[in-house]
């Protein structure tokens, strides 16, 4: 059976809404980490245990822009315990992401540094390791170009972006040049990278030409066609599975060299073969979040009406690539103002491509833009949360339609209260204890929500158990449970009866995790194919399936009482339900929203920066599991404190290599930078969303917390920073 909800309509009250099981919504523990934590879930490295495999180690390229001379692979051969040394386009292309087609020449050419040149692939790790320092590689360097700033102007406007490359309305620089009050003011946001824990690794088999994948992946429909591609076979002959993920964060959206490597090496090597690429080739092969220039331009009466706003962006990405961090995404829509520009451009440079990273644009944007908001009210001499409540909108003005759900300013009001901004230093620079200048600060949160198409099949067994089965990825956020809590509520079911299966491409098609949408798409799937179960129990009992009360197992209809596997009478039920979007989206604005408050130090004598107390308060529509959302919420204020204080991939601007290639260099957060955190939900239900009535939430946290971090720091000491990190030496 089949069942399929299009979102043409805002959905009324559901089944969820009744909450007869009691657990929608309640902060269930993931029942996965108990399998992660005692080593019962395997991750993609950890498959084929037993078996005969070979190990695989990736031979770099030597310099940023090159063509490939020869490489003499005689060395390494020799080597007792090498099986094969992979080398040709096939190895070269396995970093380019969407992959170019097998077949594709890439005339030998090295796009990047670091790019695998060649696999090498051995009885053990450790001999694969020792021999790719054999392989010798003759190369004719080429000019490239690795930096962004002295080419500003430059850049190229890309149709197949995330986003439109320009969203105008009315006259921007007209209504500009005649706003009483004029900001205008460029931020810098570096280079970043994903630094999921969990390296890119992929272990692959072949059985005859049927190629069996298991990869560290976040969306496997469009993942398995990547392999299949690099690979050069139909990708109906290619299962990819993907059952367990230590983090994404964008950078296992599109498959890893690993995968395609992989697959290459056990085809030359005639047995299985296992890769895990090294905390090196993770930063320096995958992918990154590209650089930005970001200039801001607001005008606004004196009274402080903000009445025209303009957003131009420049990043960066490889030759051909259509990507690009959105940076204006927010922009678009958040503060008013008839007269409107955002603007996204391109320069092209021959450094690690750029793909998402977590909340790819208002992660960028935002660090930009919720300053100026900032600084812009100091300016104006009006509190930054009464500026805010001045220039709420009352729909899109970008585009007329009305806002899905919007509670921005109640997130704004019930943090302002709770973190006690009344008692804000009212002048900057003004508060000190000791050495330690004390600030407060607080910037919006706005995340574009989006559901995607995706499918699960819901099988009830003659007992009543119940299976979940669909191509989703659990990346760490906890959808295994997520999932099972929405068919045991659905379902009548305890929690325990439910089982969930993910994470291969054997099972009904789903969005994958990205962009927010996964427990949203993945869970309205589960919604959809309940749905069509509760149908068929009610037609076996001969009754309205809205006057069908499921509770415990059992279908409770007038004094009826009737346990599922009495209704089965032996039958299996499967249903594959399908949510897919359509024209709510178009006719509302949809977002998830929040606010950001941040207490921090900066020590006068170092310029040490201590984050002392964060608090976001967050709203984006139903929360499926409260404990799971406010993990992702943990999450995106930690992130801000990165992007804040301390993240910066830097690249060499005289030959395009990514210089802190690990964590030891790449510095995020650790337990010391991190304060006890507080993250509030409101109540919220975004009937246009989807059937489940939420939203997305997993990168809502990380937009604007870190300009809230900044706005703190310029209340603690009076410096305005637009050039992230804001590390010591830019505060002295
Ligand atoms: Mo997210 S950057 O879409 O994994």
């Amino acid at each position: 059976m089949m069942n399929e909800h299009v979102m043409n309509e805002p959905v009324g009250e559901t089944r969820l809404d009744r909450n007869t099981q009691g657990v929608i919504g309640k902060g269930v523990d993931r029942y996965e980490g108990r399998l992660k934590v005692s080593g019962k879930a395997p991750y993609a490295y950890e498959h084929l245990i037993g078996e005969t495999v070979a190990y695989g180690f990736v031979v770099p390229g030597p310099v940023g822009r090159a063509k490939v001379k020869s490489i003499d692979t005689a060395k390494a051969m020799a080597v007792p315990g090498v099986l094969a040394v992979v080398t040709g386009d096939g190895i070269l292309r396995s970093s380019a992401q969407p992959m170019s087609p097998a077949g594709q020449t890439m005339d030998g050419e090295i796009f990047h540094y670091n790019q695998p040149i060649a696999l090498v692939v051995a009885e053990t790790f450790e001999t694969a390791r020792h021999a790719s320092h054999l392989v010798k590689v003759e190369y004719e360097e080429m000019e490239g170009r690795y930096e962004i700033e002295s080419r500003r102007g430059t850049g190229r406007a890309t149709e197949e972006g995330p986003m439109a490359a320009d969203t105008k309305r009315g006259d921007f620089e007209k209504a500009f040049a005649a706003a009483e009050v004029q900001f205008d003011q460029t931020y810098r946001t570096p280079s970043y990278h994903s630094a999921a824990m969990e390296p890119h690794t992929s272990v692959a088999k072949w059985d005859g030409d049927q190629l069996t994948v298991w990869s560290s992946c976040q969306l496997l429909e469009t993942n398995v066609q990547q392999i299949a591609s690099g690979v050069g076979v139909d990708v109906s002959k290619v299962r990819l599975l993907s059952p367990y993920i230590g983090g994404g964060f964008g950078s296992k959206l599109g498959i890893g060299p690993d995968a395609v490597l992989a697959a290459l090496g056990a085809r030359e090597a005639g047995r299985p073969v296992k890769l895990a690429l090294t905390r090196q080739n993770v930063f320096q092969t995958t992918s990154r979040r590209g650089e930005t220039i970001q200039r801001v331009r607001i005008g606004a009466t004196k009274e402080g009406k903000i009445t025209c706003f303009a957003h131009e962006t420049e990043t960066t990405n490889s030759e051909g690539e259509g990507f690009f961090e959105p940076s204006g995404i927010s922009s678009v829509f958040l503060y008013p103002g008839a007269d409107r520009l955002v603007t996204h451009r391109v320069i092209t440079s021959d450094v690690l491509m750029c793909s998402a990273v977590r909340a790819p644009g208002e992660a960028t944007g935002m660090l930009a833009t919720e300053s100026a908001i900032d600084e812009l009210a100091d300016r104006l001499g009006i509190d930054p949360v009464e500026f805010r409540r001045m220039n709420e909108p009352d729909k899109d003005p970008q585009e007329d339609v009305p806002f899905s759900s919007r509670k921005l300013l109640e997130c704004i009001d019930v943090g302002a209260q709770r973190f006690g901004w009344a008692d804000r230093p009212k002048t900057p620079a003004s508060r000190r204890e000791g050495e330690w200048l004390i600030g407060y600060g607080m910037a919006s949160a706005s995340r574009a929500n989006s559901l995607m198409q995706s499918s699960a099949e819901i099988e009830m067994a003659p007992d009543g158990r119940v299976t979940v089965k669909t191509a989703m990825t659990d990346i760490g956020t906890g959808t295994y449970t997520i999932l099972q809590q929405i068919a045991a509520e659905m379902l009548g079911m305890p929690l325990d009866q439910v089982d969930v299966l993910l994470g291969d491409t054997s099972l009904p098609a789903s969005s994958g995790s990205g962009g927010s949408w996964g427990a949203n798409s993945a869970g309205s799937s589960v919604y959809v194919a309940a749905e069509a179960v509760i149908e068929e129990l009610a037609k076996r009992l001969g009754v309205e399936a809205d006057a069908l009360t499921l509770k415990d197992g059992q279908a409770i209809s007038g004094n009826r009482q009737i346990p599922f596997s009495e209704i089965l009478n032996g039958d299996t039920i499967r249903v594959v339900g399908t949510i897919k979007p359509g024209d709510t989206s178009d006719k509302t604005n949809q977002a998830s929203y929040g606010a950001h408050y941040a207490e921090i130090a900066v020590n006068a004598t170092t310029g040490e920066t201590r984050v002392r107390r964060l608090l976001t308060v967050g709203a984006a529509g139903r929360i499926l599991n409260e404990k799971t959302a406010t993990s992702q919420c943990y999450g995106g204020q930690i992130w801000g404190i990165g992007y804040a204080l301390e993240e910066d991939l830097v690249v060499d601007a005289r030959n395009g290599l990514i210089v802190n290639h690990d964590l030891a260099e790449y510095h995020v957060p650790v337990h010391a930078d991190v304060p006890k955190l507080d993250v509030v939900l409101l109540e919220e239900r975004d009937r246009y969303a989807s059937p489940l009535a939420g939203k997305g939430i997993g990168e809502l946290a990380i937009a604007g917390v870190g300009a809230a971090i900044n706005n703190a720091i310029h209340n603690a000491t009076g410096a305005r920073i637009r050039d992230y990190p804001i590390t010591m030496d830019k505060l002295l």
